[in-house]
């Protein structure tokens, strides 16, 4: 478990701009969280740094971008309009809805996990489960996750899509794409980022269980007889990533998904769970799912989605292992195991210990003090030569400096720089780390020579 508390990273995330509620002004919307200009740099810093880990840097994956909006029968051929469901019971007088499974959690059942929808049924019978409000509840009845609509001017049958509820369905149906442009050797992955829908039933705790999510997400082909192998190799990079972002290693756990809960697609999963404030919970998944989607894809589409091997070998129907990252979990997994507290001039200190690379502000630049001209116009200087360089650095000459220490701490900016009057005498300004509140002096010339950044 953390010892960060959920109220507190909500908190912080509102005061200093990293994420607000979802049209917030009109009441705002159940699910939905907006990022804020430090949220949204946090969390491109971490799609950057996926980007580069599992695409750039690598011989085997290709990046694609697909269209959210899909024709409807990817989505019957995937299964996702009969499977993608959650367990749903409604309040019989408030005609509230709630997750079954979460109800049940809340009131103490164990292995819920396990339960079929029948079972569950019966378990909130044989507890005499009511709702939160103290109301009997209905039958449980399956609820499908997807946010429907209509495209184009006519709104009938043939006019239905769907926001898609994952990414791997533009993946799948760009395999032979793929393959006939760039004629890959197998085992090889594509890999993309982008939005997610799903119609929860009960969203909560802050961006843990959204409405509107972003994913990155790689579906790695491979030969069935090599499917174990590669599962091992990416279930160890997918760690190696979450180690990279500065996630302890004490705080992330391999759990085995039961078959009973495992997605309609998978035949073996291992989520990768987190010691999130909220308790340990999913933070991302790594599934077989067989050829079940190319298969599937294959019979309804009427395209032969066959792989020919180079060497002569029979033509296969690839298999695939998915490695599976939701970025709001991730970012708020960043921010729960930055978050400290120090104490400082008998005060408590809040700082995000960031690693520099996902930290949104590189640097902090400041003036000791604003009405003198000759250190802001220096201060100008040092701040427009740095912002060329590191590009996210910030001007800072709000309040006195402890308020400027303080308030950088928060967002976790690594170095606050105050350009003081020694600084007009010798070319030096004063450097303050973050995480020991250590200050030392370097010549602005150090300063502004690149590190090797990772
Ligand atoms: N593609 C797997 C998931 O969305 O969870």
């Amino acid at each position: 478990m953390s010892e960060t508390k959920l109220e507190d990273i909500v908190s912080l995330a509102k005061r200093r701009g990293f994420m607000y509620q979802g049209s917030e002004i009109y009441g705002g919307l159940a699910g939905t969280w907006d990022y804020g200009p430090l949220g949204v740099q946090l969390k491109r810093n971490i799609i950057d740094a996926w980007w580069k880990f599992f695409v750039e840097s690598r011989e085997d994956v290709y990046g694609i971008d697909a269209a959210i909006l899909m024709n409807q029968k990817v989505w019957q051929a995937s299964g996702h309009v009969e499977g993608f469901n959650d367990p749903l019971v409604e309040d019989v007088k408030t005609k509230k809805r709630y997750r079954a499974d979460h109800l049940l959690e809340d009131n103490g059942v164990e292995a819920v996990a396990a339960m079929s929808i029948e079972q569950m049924g019966q378990a909130l019978k044989d507890h005499n489960i009511v709702s939160p409000d103290g109301n009997p509840l209905s039958d449980i009845r399956q609820f499908n996750m997807m946010f429907k609509t209509h495209v184009g001017a006519s709104e009938d049958d043939t006019s239905v899509s769907y926001l898609r509820p994952e990414t791997a369905q533009g993946m799948f149906v760009n395999f032979k794409n793929v393959v006939d442009s760039f004629s890959p050797d197998m085992p090889f992955a594509l890999a993309q980022v982008g939005k997610a829908f799903r119609n929860e039933i009960s969203p909560r705790d802050f961006i843990f269980r959204v409405r509107e999510l972003e994913q990155m997400e790689l579906e790695v082909f491979v030969h069935p007889d090599v499917w174990k192998e590669q599962f091992e190799t990416w279930l160890s990079l997918q760690k190696d990533f979450y180690l990279y972002l500065g996630l302890p290693a004490d705080k992330l756990h391999h759990v085995e998904v039961p078959a009973e809960d495992r997605a309609h697609y998978s035949k073996h999963s291992i989520d990768t769970e987190f010691d999130f404030a909220i308790g340990q919970k999913e933070l991302g998944g790594c599934a077989y799912r067989t050829n079940h989607d190319l298969t599937a894809h294959a019979a309804a589409s009427g395209k032969n989605l066959n792989y020919i091997p180079k060497d002569g070998s029979d033509p296969f129907i690839p298999h695939v292992i998915e490695p599976t990252f939701g970025i709001d979990r991730l970012v708020l997994a960043v921010i729960d195991s930055a978050y400290s507290v120090d104490q400082s001039n008998g005060e408590d200190r809040v700082y995000l210990r960031l690693p520099e690379h996902v930290a949104p502000v590189k640097m902090a630049i400041s003036p000791l003090l604003k009405n003198k001209p000759e250190l802001v116009t220096k201060a100008r200087e040092v701040f427009t030569a740095a912002k060329k360089m590191y590009g996210s650095v910030l001007w800072d000459d709000n309040g006195n400096i402890g308020k400027r220490y303080r308030r950088q701490d928060e967002i976790g900016t690594p170095q606050c720089v105050v350009i003081d009057f020694q600084t007009l005498e010798d070319d030096t300004v004063t450097v303050r780390d973050r995480d020991t509140t250590d200050q030392i002096r370097v010549p602005i010339a150090d300063l502004l020579t690149p590190k090797n950044s990772n």
